[in-house]
C-alpha cells in the first residue's frame, strides 16, 4: 500500500477532503501564476524587436487601417496614429527579418499601404503630409506594388448579398472560405425563427466532458447594444447592429483549477459555431473582443444582468447582408507557416 493511502486511511474523511482542498489551492496558485508570468513573459510589447512581436504590432496595425477602408462612409484622410504605427513596425521588421522583402506581413503593409494611396488619388486627396511619416522606400514599394507579383493581398473589398442567397446549400469548405466578418448590415429586420435554428445548430458544439458551460444572451434593445458596443470599444464608426449576442460560459460547470482555461475554450468553439451558422442561414456577423478591463467587466456586468459565476467570451454582432458591402481582406498565414509535423 503507497504511503498516501496508508495516511487516507487513518485520517477521518472530512480533514481529508479539507487537506485535498488546501493542496488544490496551493498547486492552483502556482499554477495560475506560472501561466500570468509566462503570458506577460512573451507578450509583444511597443519595445519589442524580435521578428514574432513586430509582426503582431505590424497586423494589428494593417487590420486597424483595413477596417479603415472598409467603412461604408470613407473619410479621406483618417489613419495618421495607424499609419505611423505600420510605418514603425515594418522599418523595424526591415532589421529583425533578412527575409523581409518576402515576409508576408511586411507585403501586407504595402498591399495596405497601396490601396490607401490608390483610394485617396482616386478623390484627388494630397497625401503629401502622410508620405512624410515614411521612409521614402517603403512609401514607392507601396506605390509601385502589383498584386500579380506578391499574391499578397490586404486591404477591402465588395461583397454581395446575392453571394449568400443559396449559403444553406453550401457544402462546408466554401461556406467557411467565403465567411468574412461584416460590420455594417441592411434594414432587414433579424428572424427570431432564423436565430433559434442559429441557437440549434451551435448546441451540437463539442464541449468538455458535454458539460455545455455556454451561454448567449441576445441583445436586440438598440439602446443596450449601443451602451454595450460603447463600453466594448472595438466597434467604433458603424451603424448599431440589429442584434448583438454576447456568449458567456457559466464557471459552475468547471471543478478545479486545471479547468480554468476551459471556459474559454469551449465559449471559443461555441462562438465559432455559431459564426459558421449565422453565415450558413445568410446572415452577416463580426465576432468582437470581450478583453474588458476591471471597469468595463463591471459595467458590461450591470447593463446586461450577467451573474457573478458566468465570464464574457465573446460579442457576436448579427444582421441581415446588405446588396453589397465592403469588407476587409484579413489575409491568412499560409497553413506551412503554423503546422509543425512530430
Ligand atoms: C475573439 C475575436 C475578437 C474580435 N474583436 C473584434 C473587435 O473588437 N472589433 C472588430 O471590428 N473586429 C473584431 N474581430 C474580428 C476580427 O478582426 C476578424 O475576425 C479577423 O480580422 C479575421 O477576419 P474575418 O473574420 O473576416 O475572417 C474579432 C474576432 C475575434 C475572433
Amino acid at each position: 500500500m503507497s504511503i498516501k493511502q496508508s495516511i487516507k486511511n487513518i485520517t477521518p474523511e472530512p480533514l481529508w477532503n479539507e487537506l485535498r482542498g488546501v493542496k488544490e489551492q496551493i498547486s492552483g496558485g502556482k499554477a495560475r501564476r506560472i501561466q500570468s508570468r509566462r503570458f506577460m513573459r512573451w507578450v509583444s510589447r511597443n519595445s519589442s524587436t524580435d521578428k514574432a512581436r513586430i509582426e503582431t504590432r505590424l497586423a494589428f496595425g494593417i487590420h486597424r487601417l483595413e477596417k479603415g477602408l472598409s467603412h461604408v462612409q470613407f473619410r479621406d484622410g483618417f489613419g495618421r496614429g495607424v499609419l505611423a504605427e505600420i510605418s514603425r513596425r515594418m522599418s523595424l521588421l526591415e532589421k529583425a527579418d533578412s527575409e523581409y522583402r518576402k515576409n508576408p506581413l511586411y507585403l501586407q503593409g504595402l498591399a495596405v499601404l497601396h490601396e490607401y494611396q490608390r483610394r485617396h488619388e482616386a478623390d484627388g486627396y494630397d497625401l503629401s503630409s502622410i508620405k512624410s511619416m515614411f521612409p521614402e522606400h517603403i512609401w514607392n514599394a507601396a506605390c509601385k506594388y502589383r498584386l500579380e507579383d506578391h499574391a499578397v493581398k490586404a486591404g477591402s473589398f465588395m461583397m454581395n448579398a446575392s453571394s449568400k442567397i443559396d449559403n444553406l446549400n453550401k457544402g462546408f469548405v466554401e461556406l467557411a472560405e467565403h465567411r468574412y466578418s461584416v460590420r455594417e448590415y441592411s434594414s432587414d429586420a433579424v428572424s427570431q425563427k432564423v436565430l433559434d435554428k442559429v441557437y440549434a445548430v451551435a448546441m451540437k458544439t463539442p464541449s468538455v466532458c458535454n458539460r455545455q458551460a455556454t451561454r448567449v444572451y441576445q441583445i436586440t434593445d438598440s439602446e443596450k447594444i449601443e451602451r454595450a458596443l460603447k463600453i466594448q470599444g472595438g466597434f467604433g464608426g458603424y451603424a448599431m447592429p440589429p442584434v448583438l449576442l454576447l456568449v458567456t460560459s457559466d464557471i459552475r460547470a468547471f471543478m478545479n483549477s486545471n479547468e480554468r482555461n476551459e471556459p474559454f475554450v469551449d465559449g471559443g468553439l461555441f462562438s465559432m459555431s455559431l459564426l459558421y451558422a449565422l453565415e450558413a442561414y445568410g446572415l452577416a456577423a463580426c465576432p468582437l473582443n470581450a478583453m474588458f478591463s476591471l471597469s468595463q467587466d463591471q459595467a458590461t456586468r450591470k447593463l446586461l444582468n450577467i451573474p457573478d459565476y458566468e465570464m464574457p467570451i465573446m460579442y457576436i454582432t448579427v444582421g441581415g447582408f446588405p446588396n453589397s458591402v465592403p469588407v476587409c481582406c484579413s489575409v491568412r498565414r499560409s497553413p506551412e507557416s503554423i503546422v509543425t509535423r512530430i
